[in-house]
């Protein structure tokens, strides 16, 4: 079996951490550098990745996830956070990287911007939180395989109060809005969902050949 294909299996939404296993400096500098190379739409990376590393703050959070647990027990916890709105400001700023990490003159790359700032000035705010909400989950999704690569166990969660969230850890939601809950790190010997056959409706049913 492909080692991709492997790897996908391996994984499972984990239900009970062991938490006195820690992932490596070293494993975790890799997760970090896959959520900063993860793709977004016109590359504006409208996220921010809160990781959250206080105990006391995670017993606190646990409250405001419905009692699970995994928020608590896994070795870290990364909240994923998307822009709350996105503007002029974000397309410059994305424009100057462009222009100095590929050695361009702003001149040469303005008009993109100009591009992107036309695109967005036609969104209503709803639109553009939706929009930035959506880059998220592709956050999510890498985070997900790049750990299941590493053999780390993680689960994606969408259970959780954003609003307690937010005010727990903190955060200004005027900027930024907590959107998904990834608790990494290894499996509790007695999870027993790890054991479960994974259940997926089959190829004929998802694909449609045109
Ligand atoms: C966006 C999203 C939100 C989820 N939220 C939760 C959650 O809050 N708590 C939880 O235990 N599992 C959560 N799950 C896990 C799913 O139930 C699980 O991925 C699905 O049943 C498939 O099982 P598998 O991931 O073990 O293959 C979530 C999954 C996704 C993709």
């Amino acid at each position: 079996m492909h080692k991709i294909i492997q790897d996908l299996n391996w994984r499972y939404a984990t239900k009970k951490f062991d938490s006195s296993k820690k992932i490596s400096p070293e494993d975790f500098d890799i997760i970090k550098e896959s959520l900063r190379l993860v793709p977004s739409s016109y590359g504006l990376q409208p996220l921010k990745f809160i990781i959250v590393e206080s105990q006391y703050t995670r017993e606190d959070l646990a409250s405001a996830t419905y009692g699970q647990l995994q928020v608590v027990e896994a070795s870290h916890l990364i909240v994923i956070c998307c822009a709350t709105n996105i503007g002029e400001k974000e397309v410059d700023c994305h424009i100057e990287n462009l222009a100095n990490t590929r050695d361009l003159a702003l001149e040469e790359v303005s008009g993109y911007g100009r591009f992107m700032k036309q695109t967005i000035s036609k969104m209503s705010a709803e639109e553009k939180l939706s929009w930035n909400c959506k880059q998220a989950y592709i956050a999510l999704g890498q985070l997900l395989h790049t750990c299941a690569n590493l053999r780390i166990d993680a689960t994606p969660m969408e259970g959780f109060d954003p609003k307690a969230y937010a005010e727990i850890l903190g955060i200004n939601t005027e900027e930024y809005s907590p959107i998904l809950l990834c608790p990494i790190g290894y499996r509790d010997e007695e999870d027993a969902t790890q054991h479960l056959k994974k259940v997926r409706k089959s190829q004929s049913v998802i694909f449609e050949v045109k």
